[in-house]
């Protein structure tokens, strides 16, 4: 097939790119970067400036939709507010506009969205036909996923949870502090720790690729829910150290503001379409997901 990704230069696009060139499709990254000799025959990179697709693009079989601005990177002032949820509704709007447009249509568009769509409501686990939270991440993930929406052809909203994967993503954020010793619970701990392996990631994607049905939301989280504490727990035995340290709510409200949403207000999202969609996980549990991935 031709492929489409927009944000394909990401931690999860530089893991599902030569999984997609192994698999003999033809791979093209929409980037702002100065574009560089890709060095494979299957792959090309495109310029763009996040918004537009450049002319004479081509005709592609498949669009992802994985580009925005870091959710966590920065405190989220009303300027950095601004930069995640237009970089997400620029891209996604370029993306419909050009598969609507497009003389012969893609046969699937891929977008990313993320579990923060149900936001901090749901105390217990949830699947995919929960309502949508309130908070800033949420609402940014009802107008990405809306978007989304407006693409004429089969399309999948990708509800990923926390992303675990080497040299990016949360874990990249939390192994330093974990072989310090200072691990521990956000909070009470109780709030869920949506996680999936990357290769589950990849895997999901290549499985809404070859089965043709399939479209609407999915979350793509683990099928073993735990909560923050358990997942503190598994991450320092996979370590070989421990989290004794608990950091109060208020004091992480005090450090991001209103970013501490997101250690204080994780889902328990089921991935129960995915499940029902025949999708075979190559890491349904935590401790080996952990094992694979820390170093
Ligand atoms: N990783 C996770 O745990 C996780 C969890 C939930 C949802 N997601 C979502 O899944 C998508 C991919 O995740 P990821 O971890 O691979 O993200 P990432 O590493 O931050 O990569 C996203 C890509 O988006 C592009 N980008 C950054 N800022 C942009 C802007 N202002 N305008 C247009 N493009 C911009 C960049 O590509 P260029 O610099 O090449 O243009 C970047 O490589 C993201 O939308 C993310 O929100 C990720």
């Amino acid at each position: 097939l031709k492929i489409l990704i927009t944000g394909g230069t990401g931690f999860i696009g530089s893991k599902l790119v030569p999984s997609l060139l192994d698999k003999g499709h033809e791979v093209a990254i929409l980037t702002r970067r100065t574009p560089k000799d890709s060095g494979h025959r299957a792959l090309t990179y495109l310029q763009w400036n996040g918004q537009e697709m450049p002319a004479g693009i081509g005709l592609y079989e498949v669009v992802i939709n994985l580009a925005g601005a870091s959710i966590a990177g920065k405190r989220w002032t009303d300027e950095q507010k601004d930069r995640i949820m237009n970089s997400r509704v620029h891209a996604t709007r370029a993306c419909v506009n050009y598969i609507n447009r497009s003389p012969r249509k893609p046969q699937l568009f891929l977008s990313a969205s993320a579990v923060g769509y149900y936001g901090v409501e749901h105390e217990g686990e949830i699947d995919e036909s929960a309502a949508a939270g309130t908070d800033f991440a949420a609402e940014v993930c009802r107008v990405w996923e809306a978007e989304a929406e407006k693409a004429h052809c089969r399309t999948i909203r990708m509800r990923i949870g926390v992303v675990l994967g080497q040299g990016g993503g949360a874990l990249e954020q939390m192994l330093p502090i974990y072989k310090k010793y200072l691990g521990g619970k956000f909070g009470s701990g109780k709030q869920g720790f949506p996680w999936i392996h990357i290769d589950d990631i990849v895997g999901a994607m290549e499985h809404f690729l070859e089965t043709p049905d399939l479209e609407g939301a999915f979350n793509l989280t683990g099928p073993e829910i735990v909560d923050q504490g358990s997942f503190s727990n598994a991450l320092a035995d996979a370590l070989g150290t421990k989290d004794f340290f608990i950091v109060p709510g208020f004091v992480l409200k005090i450090m991001f503001g209103e970013m501490a949403v997101l250690f204080l207000g994780g889902q328990k999202a089921r991935p129960d379409h995915l499940i029902k969609a025949g999708y075979a996980f190559k890491f349904p549990d935590l401790p080996e997901a952990l094992a694979d991935v820390v170093t």
